[in-house]
């Protein structure tokens, strides 16, 4: 009996030990980072001014510019791993990357999953529309299809406005889906709305896309890391706090072209 007990218990405890171990992989910390040399980030580089493809495929962007800032400060060096936006978060999350770099907006239920730094601008949603288009404002959305980025914001808004959804992997394809008329307009974060409809209608050769006057939602951009890594945080934290206090946030949105919206006023 007194066998079979100890037996029982062992087995128990290398349970215990396995899920401890093998299920939650370990919080980093700024040593930890120092001693690997490297910042780990997850990134979805479709999404111009933070993050998208330069000239030689390499991501650009100001999200890459502010990164590479903390990097430089952390003496340590980017790298940078890409992936569809939906991928980023639960990549973060699993450990498998220190941090989340995708203009991530803060939402309450997010943050039950990541712990973010704090927000370093503010955006919004954006209708984009073709120039024929009857649709002038949001309240014309009703019944109207929608195209959005799977596990965005636009997604999660535009499914509580009850607006029938078509959700891509990728920005490019749902763009592509408004521009193919599969859809009645494309719902995107307003600065990367701007990037792209330019882009676009310079290709057209003419205003085939327009982004309507009116904003929705109100949104703070911050970088996700995985619950229970707040020392590295704050240590991420201090140079984005210095970065905006000291104008290097907002002057790079100047060196893309963006207006900058302080999170802070
Ligand atoms: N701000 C939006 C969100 O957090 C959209 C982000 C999309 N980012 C990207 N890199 N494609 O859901």
């Amino acid at each position: 009996m007194k066998k079979l007990i100890s037996l029982t218990l062992a087995i128990l405890m290398l349970a215990l030990c396995v899920s401890a171990t093998g299920c939650s992989s370990k919080v980093k910390t700024l040593a930890d980072v120092k001693a690997a040399g490297e910042l780990v980030i997850a990134t979805s580089p479709d999404f111009p001014p933070f993050e998208s493809l330069g000239e030689g495929n390499e991501v650009v962007g100001i999200e890459i510019d502010i990164l590479n800032a903390v990097c430089e400060k952390l003496g340590v060096k980017l790298t940078i791993k890409r992936m569809d936006f939906e991928s980023v978060i639960p990549g973060v999350t699993s450990g498998k990357y220190d941090v989340g770099v995708s203009g991530i907006t803060i939402t309450e239920e997010r943050a039950k999953n990541v712990l973010f730094t704090v927000p370093y601008c503010l955006a919004q949603q954006a209708i984009v529309v073709t120039a024929d288009s009857a649709i002038a404002s949001k309240a014309d959305l009703e019944n109207k299809t929608v195209s959005v980025q799977k596990g965005t914001t636009a997604d999660i808004f535009c499914s509580a406005q009850g607006y029938t959804v078509k959700a891509f992997s990728g920005n490019t394809e749902a763009e592509l889906a408004l521009t193919s008329g599969k859809v009645d307009a494309w719902v995107i974060d307003d600065l990367t709305a701007v990037e792209m409809v330019k882009q676009y209608n310079e290709d057209q050769g003419k205003e085939a896309l327009i982004i309507l006057p009116e904003a929705m939602t109100n949104e703070p951009y911050a970088f996700a890391m995985k619950l229970g890594s707040d020392e590295l945080c704050a240590e991420i934290n201090k140079v984005l706090n210095e970065m905006i206090a000291d104008g290097t946030i907002a002057s790079l949105f100047e060196k893309y072209g963006a207006p900058y919206t302080s999170p802070v006023n």
